[in-house]
């Protein structure tokens, strides 16, 4: 039996080396129901490079996958493409094995892995569009800010035209399979969607601006190769991925609403079912999403080409429902601005959650069609205004450009 982990062979002088993480379910608030892969790189130059590690308890694994290639300790530079701790959380553990002559970073990631690490003077700061040589092989690094965090860059090996990507292009899936040719189109949409909803989505504009500059460098790739999931070797999946990409960083919607409620003695919950049959009959497709059984990482995906998202809320000790607000607080966050929305609820004697659930609206940009509030339980009128309010955002999405 063999004593190492396998590396996976990439080219004849590229090795994936990273983990498999099928356990994981809760990405800081993002459900990972697939796991996931902290996706490491080991590149067999005159200088032994290995791009990025693994998330803290997977150092075991990095390095037995090391091992069955060459001595860890002949390692002779490593590159952080991105200080996230998914990616770096075992970086002190490497350095002290390996020993390495330099730890190269973008100028953020120097600063990022300072103050998370206590680093030596071995980290060096690489410029946009420097290139490094590694003896045999050349390296050039390109800045992407932001995507996924300010420090976050790839590197781009020359020769064999393979881009490491770090998050983006990644998708949470653990899998034995390292290529995106060993999926089905399908899985990989799904996933890719989902990853770049519940991580990437804020950062819209970033990659609108990322992707021009990718576009116009001329770069070709082989091979792209991000930190999560599959590597993609498959050039006509590869070009409709970027498409995707664009696709949902322009924030291009379908004519499609999605309704996300909770309820307290199923009042909000018969109004949610009038509002949907209102958008259904204004030809809208809809999405009920009840969140005792929707997580949040589940309506950020729907809510990635959403025109539409109507919010059902009841009032409880004063204010929205803790759940309601929980997600509202997730999208915000991920800066969905969602052309139309709407609002509509049960309450008692006071409730606050139709202003709570408005002020979340408004932060995301979004154009309230109207509101509907029922006092204890919706009768008749209020089951005809809640059609009507389904009618009205209908109007608006299919009137969307
Ligand atoms: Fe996979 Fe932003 O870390």
């Amino acid at each position: 039996m063999s004593e190492h982990l396998k590396a996976v062979k990439i080219t004849d002088s590229v090795y994936w080396v990273g983990a498999i993480d099928w356990n994981v379910r809760n990405f800081h608030g993002y459900n990972t129901s697939k796991g996931t892969t902290y996706n490491a790189f080991l590149i067999l130059a005159d200088k032994i490079t290995l791009i990025d590690t693994v998330k803290k308890g997977f150092e075991e694994e990095l390095l037995s996958r090391i091992s069955s290639v060459i001595d860890p300790e002949k390692i002779d530079y490593i590159i952080s493409n991105h200080a996230e701790p998914d990616h770096s959380g075992v970086m002190s553990e490497i350095i002290k094995i390996a020993n390495p002559e330099k730890i190269f970073a973008s100028k953020m990631g120097v600063k990022a892995l300072k103050e998370h690490y206590s680093f030596d003077e071995r980290l060096e700061a690489v410029k946009d569009g420097a290139t490094l040589d590694l003896g045999g092989k050349t390296v050039t690094f390109m800045e992407t800010r932001m995507l996924h965090w300010p420090d976050s860059m790839f590197t781009y090996l020359n020769e064999d035209k393979i881009l490491f990507s770090q998050d983006a292009f990644g998708m949470h899936l653990a899998s034995v399979e390292r290529f995106d040719d060993q999926f089905p189109w399908e899985l990989l949409e799904s996933q890719s969607g989902s990853y770049f909803a519940n991580i990437l989505a804020l950062y819209a504009p970033h990659i609108t601006r990322l992707l021009k500059k990718v576009i116009e460098s001329g770069m070709e790739f082989n091979l792209v190769c991000p930190d999560h999931g599959p590597l993609w070797r498959d050039q006509s999946n590869f070009s409709k991925l970027l498409a995707l990409y664009q696709k949902w960083a322009e924030r291009k919607v379908s004519q499609k609403a999605v309704i996300v409620y909770d309820t307290m003695w199923k009042s909000t919950e018969k109004m949610a079912r009038f509002v949907e049959d209102g958008l259904r009959a204004g030809g809208v497709q809809v999405k009920t999403m009840s969140l005792s059984s929707c997580g949040r990482s589940e309506i950020a995906d729907e809510m990635l080409d959403a025109a539409a998202v109507i919010v059902g809320s009841p009032t409880l000790n004063n204010n929205i429902f803790p759940t309601v607000a929980d997600v509202m607080t997730y999208l915000k966050g991920l800066k969905f601005k969602t052309p139309y929305s709407a609002v509509f609820g049960s309450y008692g004697w006071s409730g606050e959650s139709f202003k709570q659930t408005r002020e979340y609206l408004e932060s995301m940009e979004s154009e309230i069609v109207g509101e509907v509030k029922t006092k204890y339980v919706p009768d008749g009128e209020a089951r005809k205004a809640c059609f009507e309010l389904g009618l009205a955002v209908a109007e608006k999405v299919m009137n969307e450009k």
